[in-house]
């Protein structure tokens, strides 16, 4: 089975759904309030896992109740707790998610707690797993040492190192550079990352070719309704967003390289893999929650053969 790894958060999100978000000082009311496992990280691995591939995260979480909701959704998704640390006297990341039932959107404030706490050492204890893995995927959410280690053990095992650079932060110099296979940032944060302001894809275009002339092989950017741009200064393909019935976009990136990352490390050429997460990102929007709404392996095959009639039950 193809096998992924990285460093990734575990946060607990409390959303809210409401038919209307609240302006700064306005109290507004919701239909509905649910607490489960997020996190870019937690996300992602879990809907690799769910495409197909062995996922496994390396992160950590406090000694709170909170911690319990994350570690019962691992048992029973069998996802790896092998390489998830327990820190006393530290919290358990969480979100504030608000969702608009009218458009399915949402805003978050998310505190990255016990996850800013893995170190290079805690990402080393899982070496051998990176020396015979398919893909590295991180993200933003954990401790920077912890995603340059991420970094650095894919180069020297030679392994394809994705990079979803969310949320937004400002990075140490040198780290969007030619040892970077994939970046996936959102129009947000293509934006941040390279001062172009992104409202098409030719505007994504523009992003793209800075963050292709720092040496990032591979440019992924996703434009939510007007769906995702790819180059490599080559090559270039353009998706549109699946048409379905959103509830919630909680988690909707995280669908996509969670998606990705399984079909790049499943072995497929970019242009599946692209197609095979804009299905997984589609679905994902499909259901409430995060982890909990990635889809399943099944699901996935079915959209990108009746979307893109592509069949990879052959
Ligand atoms: O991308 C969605 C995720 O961002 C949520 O699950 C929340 O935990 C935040 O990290």
């Amino acid at each position: 089975m193809a096998k992924i790894i990285g460093t990734g958060s575990l946060i607990i999100d409390l959303t809210g759904y409401a038919p209307h978000l609240p302006v700064d000082g306005e109290t507004s009311l919701g239909n509905s309030i649910k607490i489960g496992p997020g996190g870019k990280g937690g996300n992602q691995i879990n809907a690799a896992s769910r495409a197909g591939a062995e996922a496994i995260i390396i992160s950590a979480m406090g000694n709170d109740f909170l911690s319990n909701v994350i570690r019962d959704h691992y048992q029973k998704e069998g996802l790896s707790t092998r390489y998830i640390k327990t820190i006393d006297g530290a919290e358990t990341g969480g979100a504030i998610i608000e969702v608009n039932e009218e458009t399915a959107q949402n805003r978050i404030i998310v505190v990255k707690g016990a996850n800013d706490l893995i170190t290079k050492e805690d990402v080393l204890e899982a070496e051998k797993d990176f020396a015979d893995c398919d893909a590295v995927l991180t993200q933003l959410e954990t401790s920077m040492e912890s995603v340059i280690c991420c970094k650095n053990l894919a180069k020297k095992y030679n392994k394809p190192f994705i990079l979803n650079p969310a949320p937004f932060q400002k990075l140490p110099e040198g780290i969007i550079d030619g040892d970077i296979d994939y970046i996936t940032p959102n129009e947000t944060e293509a934006e941040f990352f390279t001062g172009i302001h992104i409202e098409n894809a030719d505007d994504a275009k523009k992003a793209a070719e800075i963050l292709l002339s720092r040496g990032v092989k591979n440019v992924i950017i996703t434009l939510g309704k007007q769906g995702v741009l790819y180059t490599d200064g080559k090559r270039e393909i353009k998706l549109d967003a699946i048409k379905v019935n959103a509830v919630d976009t909680t988690g909707a990136g995280d669908a996509f390289n969670g998606g990705f990352a399984a079909a790049i490390a499943m072995g497929y050429d970019i242009e599946t893999a692209l197609k095979f997460a804009n299905c997984t990102g589609a679905l994902s929007v499909t259901k409430f929650g995060s982890s909990p709404a990635m889809p399943h392996k099944e699901e996935i095959l079915a959209l990108l053969k009746k979307e893109y009639g592509i069949d990879l039950e052959k």
